[in-house]
C-alpha cells in the first residue's frame, strides 16, 4: 500500500492502481467520464483532472488526469484546488455547448451520468452562442434506441462494444470534433450484449427501445434485487415496476458472477411477465372443455379432490424457484417426483452432479473464468446458452495482454497501453463445437464433430496430457497448452444432452491434477435452465418417462412451470387429469383439468441455484394481482384443502427454511430472512426511491385516496419509498444503486468495498457444493455409451443447436426478443446440401419432426452431420439421434415473428387471461400486455 495525501488527508491507497480508481474507492467524490472500472482508463476526457504537488513546499502543482496517475508512494495530490475544480467545470462546459438542453424529454434524465457531473463540477450558465452540432440518428434493431445529438465523445460506447465485448458493427466515424458512433448504416446491432450500451454510455445516446414504449423516470420505478431467468449463469438484476407493468431489467453488480454486464436476453427476455397470455384466474375445464374461473377456493377444493383420487405424481421444473419444487416434492413424496428435466437432459445433469461431488478442480465464478490462461470449451456453444460466460471469455483471452503489459511495466488499467503493447496477443482458447460458435474468431484453434465425436476427443486430450504425449492436431495441441497452463480452465454443459462430454471433462481436470501434483483446473459445467441445479439436486424418484407413463395409466399430475412440450413427444403426454400452475399459457396448460395462475419471478420471493451451485435469492418486485400466486404457495394450500399435514407455509422463508436440510443446508444462508433489519432504527429496505412521485395520481382512477402501502412480512423490503438503502446492508439485500449526487448507475462504486470488488455486504448467494479439496485423485471415467456408438452413415448425425434470443421458453415470450429470433432452421456442411439438392435459401425435410425448416450451410459442420436449433418457438422436439433429411423444393421460408405472437403455442385468446368465464379482467392501468403488444 501507499500512503498518499489528498486533500490534506493520507490514504491508504494499493500501489500501481490508479489514483481515479484508488480515490473511488475511498468514496471521494471524484467526475469522470471515459473511465470505466471494467475497461481500463484512456484519459480522453479529462474531466478527473487533479492537481499534483512535487512535495509539501509546492504550493503550486500541475494539473494531471486521476485516471493516468498512477498510485505512488508519499504522493500529494488535491481534487479540490481550485484551479483543477475549474479546469472539470470547463471540461463539462465544452461538452455541453453542443448537448442539447434536452433533459426534460431524455429518458436518461434523472439517472444520467452527464447531468451528474455537470451539477457536481458546478456547471450552470450557458455562454456559448453558436449553433449546435447535430446528427441523424440511426435505426439499431429492437432493442436499442439511438440519440446522436447527446454524443458528448467519451468514447466508452466503442471500447465496450468492440474491445471489450468483441462487436465489429458499431464504430467510431469522422475526425477532430465532428465524431459519429453508430453502425456504417441502419441496421441491427448485432452483438448479444448491445443492450450494455444503455448503462456504458453516460448520457441518453444508446437507449432502451422496449423501455422507451412505456417510460418511466428512474426514481417512480419500483424494485428489488432479483436473478435472470434465462439461464444458468445466474446474473443479478433489478427489474423495474411500476402500474403492475414490469418496465425494464437493468444489471446489478456482483462481484464475482457477472459484474457490470448483462446478456441481451437477460436485460429484454423479462417483457413475458406483461403478456397478455399471462393466466390470471385459476380454473377448471368444465365438460364442455372451456375453461371456468369459479372462484380461488373452489378451484383448490377440486384439486385437493383430485390428490385424493389415488396415485399422484408431480412434475418440477429447472425454471421454477428451488421452493417451488421442494414443495412439490413435499406434497407428492420424493418417490412420486420428478424434477421435470427431460430425461436426456436429467441424466447430464446426474453426470454433472456427480462430477462436482467428487471434486478434484474448481468449479470457477466468472471472475475466476476472466482469470483463465488457457481455455477449453468443449461441446457447448455458450454464446447461445449461456452468454455472460462466453463475455467472461473474450476477457480470459485478453489475459496474455495484461500480462505483457505487467511484464513491459504497463499498468493494467492503462488500457491503450495495453492494448496497443498487446496487440493481436491472445490467451489460448479452444473451441470444440458441432457448428460455428460467434467465439471461434477468438480461438486458437477449433475441432467439429458432433457431442459423440467431442467427447471421444476430450478423453483423448485427457490421456495425452497423463501421457504427456502431445500430438500436431487440436486434441495434442489443447493438452499441450492445458498442461502448461498455471490457470487452466474447462468448460462443456447440458445443451448436447451428451453426459460423455462432461465426463471427458471431468477427466481432463483430474488429469492436469495429476500432471500438476495437486494443482487444481477449474471446471464449469453449465446446465439449461435458472434453477436446472436446483432441481436436479433435489432429486427425485421419477424420471420424466416414468411420470409420463404414470400419467398415461391414469395418475393425477401436478405440474409445476413446466411445458411438458418441449421436453416429451406430444403422444406421450395424457394431461386429462393433470393440475397445472404456470405463468403463460402453453400446450401444457391447455391440456390441463386445473388450471392455477403461478407468479413469474418478479411477482415472487424464491431461490435459483446456478450453474456454479450458488443459491442466490430473488425477491418480489411488485405484488400480482387477479389469483396469481406463487406456485409454493398453490402448493401449501392445494395441501391445506386436501388435509395434509405439514405443508402450511405462510412465508417464504419457512419453505427456505423447511429445505435447507442436507446438501441444502447451506440455503438457509444465501440471504437473509425477512426479520433482518438494515439499521439501528429498525427500518425496512424501501423498494422505491426517495423520490417516488405520484402515490395518489397513480391510482386516481380507482380511488383519489391514497391507500396504505402493502405491508410486506414476507422480505426486509417495503413496498414504499420510507426506509433505507444504505449500500451497508448485504448484497442480497441492495434494490437499486443510488447515492447524493450520483444519480446514475455510476453510484454503484459507493456500493462497493472497493472499486470493482465485493459489494459492502458481501457478494450474494452461497455455493451448495464447494470446492472440496480431495486427497486423492477422483478416479477418471473410462469412455462408454454413446461417446463409442458408431453412427449410422445413411442417416444424419443430430447436434442440438441452441439460440441466444427464444432459446428459452420465458425469453421466447419476450415481445422484443422475439424480433431477434429466427425462425426454426438446420445447419449442414455445404457438401452434404449439395448432395441432397438443397436449393440456395431453401428448406429441408427433417422426417422425425414431420416439418420442414430452412436450410442453411456452414463449412464448419462436419459431413453427416445436422445442426438443428432446439428450444425456439416452432423449433419441434428432436428426440433421436439420428434423423432422415430431404430437401424441400416447396418450402417458404416463413417471416419474422412478430412482436406480439407467442409462436410456439397456438393461439389461446382468452382461456386464462380474463377471458374465461367469471373471471373479471385486471383493472390496472397501462394494462398488462403494454409491452407485448408494443
Ligand atoms: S455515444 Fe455515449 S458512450 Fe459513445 S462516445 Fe458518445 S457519449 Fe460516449
Ligand atoms: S440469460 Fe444468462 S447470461 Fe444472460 S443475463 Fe441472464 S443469466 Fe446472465
Ligand atoms: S476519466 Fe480521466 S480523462 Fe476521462
Amino acid at each position: 500500500m501507499a500512503t498518499v495525501n489528498i486533500d490534506g488527508k493520507d490514504y491508504d491507497l494499493p500501489d500501481g492502481e490508479n489514483l481515479l480508481h484508488a480515490a473511488l474507492s475511498q468514496r471521494l467524490d471524484l467526475p469522470y467520464f471515459c473511465w470505466h472500472p471494467a475497461m481500463g482508463s484512456v484519459g480522453s476526457c479529462r474531466l478527473c483532472a487533479v492537481i499534483q504537488y512535487a512535495d509539501e513546499a509546492d504550493q503550486r502543482g500541475r494539473l494531471q488526469m486521476a485516471c493516468m496517475m498512477t498510485v505512488q508512494d508519499g504522493m500529494r495530490v488535491s481534487i479540490e484546488a481550485a484551479f483543477a475544480a475549474d479546469f472539470r467545470k470547463q471540461v463539462v462546459e465544452w461538452l455541453m455547448e453542443h448537448h442539447p438542453h434536452d433533459c426534460p424529454v431524455c429518458e436518461e434524465g434523472g439517472e444520467c451520468h452527464l447531468q451528474d457531473m455537470t451539477v457536481m463540477t458546478g456547471h450552470s450558465m450557458r455562454r456559448y452562442p453558436g449553433a449546435k452540432r447535430t446528427w441523424q440518428n440511426q435505426y439499431l434493431g429492437p432493442f436499442i434506441g439511438h440519440e446522436m445529438n447527446r454524443c458528448i465523445t467519451c468514447y466508452r460506447c466503442v471500447r465496450y462494444y468492440r474491445d471489450y465485448a468483441g462487436g465489429t458493427d458499431l464504430d467510431a466515424f469522422g475526425s477532430r470534433s465532428r465524431m459519429f458512433f453508430g453502425r456504417e448504416e441502419d441496421g441491427v446491432l448485432e452483438s448479444e450484449f448491445a443492450g450494455n450500451l444503455v448503462e456504458v454510455c453516460p448520457t441518453g445516446v444508446f437507449t432502451d427501445k422496449p423501455f422507451s414504449k412505456v417510460y418511466t423516470r428512474k426514481w417512480d420505478l419500483q424494485s428489488a434485487p432479483s436473478i435472470c431467468p434465462h439461464c444458468s449463469v445466474g446474473c443479478n438484476t433489478f427489474p423495474a415496476e411500476r402500474y403492475g407493468v414490469l418496465k425494464r431489467v437493468h444489471n446489478r453488480y456482483h462481484g464475482a458472477v457477472n459484474g457490470y454486464f448483462l446478456c441481451d436476453r437477460g436485460r429484454y427476455g423479462s417483457h413475458f411477465v406483461n403478456h397478455d397470455k399471462r393466466i390470471r384466474q385459476a380454473g377448471i375445464r368444465a365438460d364442455d372443455g372451456v375453461f371456468e374461473a369459479p372462484g380461488r377456493d373452489a378451484v383448490l377444493g377440486a384439486a385437493a379432490e383430485r390428490l385424493s383420487l389415488g396415485d399422484v405424481v408431480g412434475i418440477g421444473s429447472p425454471r421454477a424457484s428451488l421452493e417451488t419444487n421442494y414443495a412439490l416434492r413435499q406434497l407428492v413424496g420424493q418417490e412420486n417426483f420428478c424434477p421435470g428435466l427431460a430425461d436426456d437432459e436429467a441424466d447430464t445433469m446426474a453426470a454433472a452432479l456427480d462430477i462436482y461431488r467428487a471434486g478434484g478442480f474448481r468449479i470457477p465464478s466468472l471472475t475466476d473464468v476472466e482469470s483463465a490462461d488457457v481455455v477449453l470449451v468443449l461441446g457447448e456453444d455458450i454464446s447461445n446458452t449461456s452468454a455472460r460466460m462466453a463475455l467472461a471469455v473474450r476477457q480470459a483471452v485478453r489475459g496474455v495482454t495484461f500480462e505483457m503489459a505487467r511484464d513491459a511495466g504497463i499498468p493494467e488499467w492503462q488500457d491503450a497501453g495495453v492494448r496497443g503493447h498487446g496487440q493481436a496477443a491472445m490467451t489460448p482458447l479452444f473451441v470444440a463445437s458441432a457448428a460455428s460458435t460467434r467465439i471461434d474468431e477468438i480461438a486458437a484453434d477449433t475441432l467439429r464433430g458432433a457431442a459423440a465425436d467431442l467427447a471421444r476427443a476430450g478423453f483423448e486430450i485427457a490421456d495425452a496430457i497423463d501421457a504427456h504425449g502431445f500430438t500436431d492436431d487440436f486434441v495434442g495441441a489443447a493438452a499441450q497448452a492445458l498442461a502448461g497452463a498455471a490457470r487452466p480452465l474447462i468448460i462443456t454443459g447440458a445443451e448436447a444432452r451428451e453426459p460423455g462430454l462432461l465426463r471427458a471433462a471431468a477427466n481432463i481436470a483430474w488429469a492436469l491434477r495429476r500432471h500438476g501434483r495437486g494443482r487444481e483446473a477449474m471446471l464449469a459445467l453449465t446446465a439449461t435452465e435458472a434453477n436446472s441445479y436446483g432441481a436436479a439436486m433435489l432429486g427425485g424418484g421419477l424420471s420424466l418417462a416414468d411420470a409420463l407413463g404414470r400419467m398415461r395409466d391414469g395418475a393425477t399430475s401436478i405440474v409445476a412451470e413446466n411445458d411438458l412440450s418441449r421436453r416429451a413427444p406430444a403422444e406421450q403426454i395424457d394431461l386429462t387429469k393433470s393440475i397445472v400452475l404456470d405463468a403463460l399459457e402453453s400446450p401444457t396448460a391447455e391440456a390441463a383439468a386445473v388450471v392455477l395462475p403461478a407468479a413469474t419471478y418478479a411477482e415472487q420471493t424464491g431461490t435459483f441455484v446456478n450453474y456454479e451451485t450458488r443459491a442466490q435469492r430473488f425477491y418480489q418486485v411488485f405484488e400480482p394481482t387477479d389469483d396469481v400466486a406463487p406456485s409454493w404457495r398453490w402448493l401449501s394450500a392445494i395441501a391445506e384443502s386436501a388435509g395434509r399435514d405439514g405443508l402450511d407455509w405462510s412465508h417464504i422463508d419457512e419453505v427456505t427454511g423447511a429445505a435447507s436440510s442436507g446438501v441444502f443446508t447451506p440455503l438457509k444462508d444465501s440471504a437473509p430472512g425477512a426479520a433482518f433489519r438494515a439499521t439501528a432504527a429498525e427500518t425496512r429496505i424501501p423498494r422505491q426511491p426517495h423520490r417516488y412521485s405520484g402515490r395518489t395520481a397513480m391510482r386516481a382512477h380507482v380511488s383519489v385516496h391514497e391507500p396504505k402501502a402493502s405491508v410486506d412480512d414476507e422480505t426486509p423490503f417495503a413496498y414504499s419509498m420510507e426506509g433505507q438503502n444504505t449500500g451497508a446492508q448485504p448484497g442480497a439485500l441492495v434494490p437499486y444503486v443510488w447515492t447524493p449526487g450520483w444519480n446514475s448507475n455510476q453510484s454503484v462504486f459507493k456500493f462497493q468495498q472497493e472499486v470493482g470488488g465485493a459489494l459492502n455486504g458481501g457478494d450474494p448467494g452461497v455455493r451448495l457444493i464447494a470446492d472440496v479439496p480431495v486427497s486423492r485423485d477422483p478416479e477418471p471415467f473410462t469412455l462408454r455409451g454413446s461417446e463409442n456408438a458408431a453412427p449410422d452413415e445413411a442417416m444424419f448425425v443430430v447436434a442440438r443447436l441452441s439460440h441466444v434470443f427464444g432459446g428459452d421458453e420465458l425469453s421466447a415470450a419476450s415481445a422484443p426478443i422475439l424480433e431477434r429470433t429466427p425462425a426454426p432452421y438446420a445447419v449442414l456442411n455445404p457438401a452434404d446440401a449439395k448432395r441432397l439438392q438443397v436449393a440456395a435459401g431453401g428448406g429441408v425435410r427433417i422426417d422425425e419432426l414431420d416439418m420442414s425448416v430452412e436450410a442453411r450451410e456452414d463449412d464448419a459442420v462436419p459431413a453427416g452431420v445436422v445442426g438443428i436449433v432446439q428450444g425456439i418457438p416452432g423449433a419441434g422436439l428432436i428426440t433421436t439421434a439420428t434423423v432422415n433429411l430431404a430437401a424441400d423444393a416447396d418450402f417458404v421460408r416463413p417471416g419474422a415473428f412478430s412482436g406480439g405472437a407467442r409462436g410456439a403455442s397456438p393461439s389461446h385468446e382468452g382461456a386464462f387471461s380474463g377471458g374465461a368465464r367469471g373471471a373479471s379482467p385486471s383493472q390496472e392501468p397501462g394494462g398488462s400486455d403494454v409491452i407485448a403488444r408494443g
